[in-house]
């Protein structure tokens, strides 16, 4: 039994945080974030909508367009560092039942912005072992609800949103996904991180602030760039395939910077590479979903096509994957 990426749905909240918004609320201008960044603007959610509402909308979308009986989903995990309330219960479950899944396993996953490729890796195991046979994997975040926006240095980085994909199990091993790398170095766990709040925190008392993310960004902006290239070359050398084969070359959208030294250490060409950090800045566990709902709803991503998706974040953690679009294109 193989796994193959059947389907795919995203969802941004309507409200825009520009640059020039920004400009009025920390010391920084719409110039110096774009150069270093390449992010003009992303979304936030309203206070009353959650991180699982925002994952219903993708994964009801991801659902719809795969063609499958929701009663055949038998997995539902959530990738997220914002999920609706920390410890219990997961994001993942609410999502479920709000979609009217009953009784499935679903369980959260935190590997901040490498989450949704560590959850297509639990779909492919789960699915090649012949444990389940449709999983709905989410990336959803809302990240203004851990953002400090007097902090110019993180703020200015990162906006909500959410995408899913429906992994489902063929016997077909042209559609199967090809290989997935997923790795971790905790020695770096002080570059980015929510400091408050758990068990390894030195407050005693929750404040509102408990779960603001804090970043080295340039130190975390190096190794993202080290670690990234290495692990892309690897998993193309692994299953000798060579960077031209790959159609769409699937970033997680951090920092435009970054997106490009990796693309040109693989000597990927412009058309390959997939930008949304311009429009959505970096939505962590939700952003390479949504940027390959986006290659989707423009026509780009059709049946058979190659992705290589890669991403970076806190834990430190990373992850790639060689990805065969098994969906129907539009
Ligand atoms: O998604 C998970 C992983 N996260 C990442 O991959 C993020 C990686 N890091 C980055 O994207 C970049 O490091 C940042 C965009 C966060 C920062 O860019 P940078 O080029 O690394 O800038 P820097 O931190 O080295 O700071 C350069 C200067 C400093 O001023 P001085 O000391 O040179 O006077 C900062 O204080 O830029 C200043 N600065 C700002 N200026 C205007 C830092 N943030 C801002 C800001 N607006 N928002």
């Amino acid at each position: 039994m193989y796994a193959a990426f059947r389907s795919i749905g995203s969802y941004v909240p309507s409200k825009i945080l520009s640059n020039a918004d920004l400009e009025k609320m920390v010391d920084t201008s719409d110039e110096w974030i774009f150069k270093r960044t390449g992010i003009k603007e992303r979304r936030i959610a309203a206070i009353d909508e959650t991180t699982s509402d925002m994952g219903v909308n993708a994964a009801k979308q991801a659902i719809e367009r795969s063609g499958i009986n929701p009663s055949d989903i038998d997995m539902v995990v959530c990738a997220t560092i914002s999920p609706d309330y920390f410890c219990m219960p997961s994001t993942a479950a609410i999502i479920a039942t709000k979609l009217g899944l009953e009784k499935v396993t679903a369980f959260d996953l935190s590997a901040a912005c490498t989450g949704f490729v560590y959850a297509l890796g639990v779909a492919k195991a789960f699915i090649e072992s012949g444990m389940k046979k449709n999983v709905l994997i989410i990336g959803a975040e809302k990240l203004s609800a851990i953002t400090d926006y007097t902090d110019r240095g993180t703020c200015i980085l990162f906006g909500d949103g959410a995408g899913a994909a429906l992994i489902s199990a063929t016997t077909d091993k042209s559609e199967a996904i090809i290989d997935i790398h997923t790795g971790s170095d905790g020695s770096y766990a002080d570059l980015l991180m929510s400091p408050n709040g758990g068990s390894g925190s030195v407050h005693d008392d929750l404040e509102a602030s408990a779960c603001f993310m804090k970043m080295k960004g340039n130190e975390t902006f190096k190794v993202a760039v080290r670690t990234l290239t290495s692990d892309v070359v690897a998993i193309l050398e692994e299953n000798k395939i060579d960077a031209s084969a790959v159609k769409h070359f699937v970033p997680h959208q951090a920092n435009y910077r970054i997106i490009k030294a990796v693309g040109d250490a693989l000597n990927m060409k412009e058309e390959q590479v997939v930008l949304t950090v311009e429009k959505y800045g970096n939505t962590s566990g939700a952003s390479i979903p949504m940027a390959i709902n986006d290659i989707y709803e423009s026509g780009r991503l059709q049946n058979g096509e190659l992705m290589l998706l890669d991403a970076f974040g806190g834990g430190l953690t990373w992850g790639s994957a060689l990805v065969p679009f098994a969906g129907k294109g539009i």
